[in-house]
């Protein structure tokens, strides 16, 4: 099923209620400073994070399986005076001709990713993607037990928006729940027009708990370098609101066809 939020009008909105997590972009502009290897940014969308690392010179080439995400990326590069290479591909079958230095999944775009079946295959093709002394980078957010409390399917953080270059005025609120069987969060994105009218987009994402994506990365030949609880580089702990997992491959690659 595609996320309606990522395709067709939708994406015009995305760039002005979604900002990403707290610290991303700073982190890996820090983590990829002075950096010469090329960078695969997977789920790149429309480009809030590519943007930045083009333009501090860093080699990225922007993946996503939204093509009209990366229309938006491709229109906001041009004045920028960037022009990214894009990739419309699903993490899980892309055959790219080259093996990058460094693989990113950004902003939770790993929790697009509802089956075990899914991860691993997007895993494991990450992994053919790498060069053998390469990093994968992402993150997923830690899921926190008070905030799911709160996942009563009620509407909340109405959050008016001024389109830039229109004076339409959307206002954006949002619900949440939270099935614990197949650890998947339910949210609404509800977009109330001037003119009253209103569009419901849902949206799906997969939580994952530490030692779930820490088998995961095993099964799929990745060592775990580190694993942080913060854009601001702190250790993953109790509480910790992100989990950006810094890992590379290991000596044996798994074959697919053993890890179902
Ligand atoms: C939350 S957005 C992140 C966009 C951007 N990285 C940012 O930081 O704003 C997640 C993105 O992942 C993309 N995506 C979802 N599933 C994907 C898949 N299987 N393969 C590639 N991209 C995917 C979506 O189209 C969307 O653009």
């Amino acid at each position: 099923m595609k996320e309606k939020i990522y395709h067709d009008k939708y994406v015009q909105y995305y760039d002005y209620f979604q900002q990403g997590v707290r610290g991303d972009v700073g982190f890996y502009l820090s983590h990829f400073k002075n950096f010469r290897g090329s960078v695969l940014e997977i789920g790149a969308g429309t480009g809030r994070i590519t943007t930045p690392l083009m333009k501090a010179g860093i080699n990225v080439t922007a993946l996503d399986s939204s093509a009209d995400m990366l229309a938006i990326l491709k229109k906001k590069a041009k004045p920028l005076g960037i022009s990214p290479r894009m990739i419309h591909a699903d993490m899980r079958t892309m055959r790219i001709a080259q093996k990058f230095d460094a693989v990113i999944v950004t902003f939770r775009a790993f929790q697009h990713l509802y089956t075990a079946r899914d991860q691993l295959a997007a895993l494991h093709s990450i992994r053919k993607h790498l060069k053998p002394r390469g990093v994968l980078i992402f993150d997923v957010y830690a899921p926190s037990i008070k905030y799911m409390a709160e996942g009563t399917w009620k509407w909340f953080g109405a959050d008016k928006k001024i389109l830039p270059g229109t004076k339409r005025k959307v206002v954006v609120d949002l619900r949440n729940r939270y099935d614990f069987g197949n650890q998947i969060m339910y949210q609404e994105y509800r977009f109330t027009y001037p003119n009253g009218k209103r569009d419901i987009l849902p949206l799906r994402m997969r939580f994952f708990f530490r030692f779930e994506v820490g088998h995961l990365l095993h099964r799929t030949g990745f060592s775990i370098i580190k694993l942080l609880g913060d854009f601001k580089g702190h250790p993953y702990k109790h509480g910790s609101p992100e989990m950006i997992w810094i890992c590379r491959p290991s000596i044996t690659m798994p074959k697919m066809s053993g890890l179902i």
